[in-house]
């Protein structure tokens, strides 16, 4: 497995999980039927260190970005967002990619990294908690679930 930056000509090897990904509705707060073109904004923005995933025969796997969550003066606290391959989850691909953009924020000098959105049924939520990540706070039945209703939002904070 190979983490590393993303370039321009990488989002068509991205494009398919993420809109499989937000098409379930299940995880992130955008619409189920974003563009290629929004998604590849929202993800490729400017402001965001995209990183790659490549497993052993060069297919991009999963995808990051790191990005200052907030601006001025609280540009020291990260934000983050993750997106792996449904056909690779489940492999120790999200924890990897976890720990390496933990260390590239922290190399990077932020001093904290918030999740803004996290859905409460998530198992991701597991994976943050084991890294470190605690629950400040949930906004509750905020995300309209397909198959768990009204569920709540968690806003999720680790200091770097
Ligand atoms: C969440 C996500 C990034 C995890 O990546 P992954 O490669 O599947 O996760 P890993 O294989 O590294 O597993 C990490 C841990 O999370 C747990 N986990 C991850 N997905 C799980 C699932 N669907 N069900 C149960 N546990 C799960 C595992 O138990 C594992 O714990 P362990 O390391 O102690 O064994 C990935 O499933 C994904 O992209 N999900 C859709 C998008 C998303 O939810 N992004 C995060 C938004 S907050």
């Amino acid at each position: 497995m190979l983490i590393r930056e993303a370039v321009a000509e990488d989002w068509p090897r991205i494009w398919p999980f993420w809109h499989r990904i937000v098409a379930a509705a299940e995880t992130y707060a955008w619409d189920s039927d974003t563009s290629e073109e929004a998604a590849r904004a929202l993800w490729m923005a400017p402001a965001k260190t995209v990183y790659v995933v490549e497993d052993e025969t060069g297919a991009v796997v999963a995808s990051a970005y790191l990005t200052p969550n907030y601006g001025g003066p609280a540009s020291r606290i990260a934000n983050a967002g993750f997106m792996v391959d449904p056909d690779h989850a489940g492999r120790g691909i999200g924890r990897a990619l976890a720990e390496h953009l933990l260390a590239a924020a922290e190399a990077a000098g932020y001093e904290g990294m918030v999740f803004n959105a996290v859905v409460e049924t998530n198992p991701a939520v597991k994976l943050w908690t084991s890294l470190g990540f605690t629950i400040l706070g949930t906004v509750p039945e905020a995300y309209d679930h397909p198959r768990h209703g009204r569920v709540g939002l968690h806003i999720m904070y680790k200091a770097l």
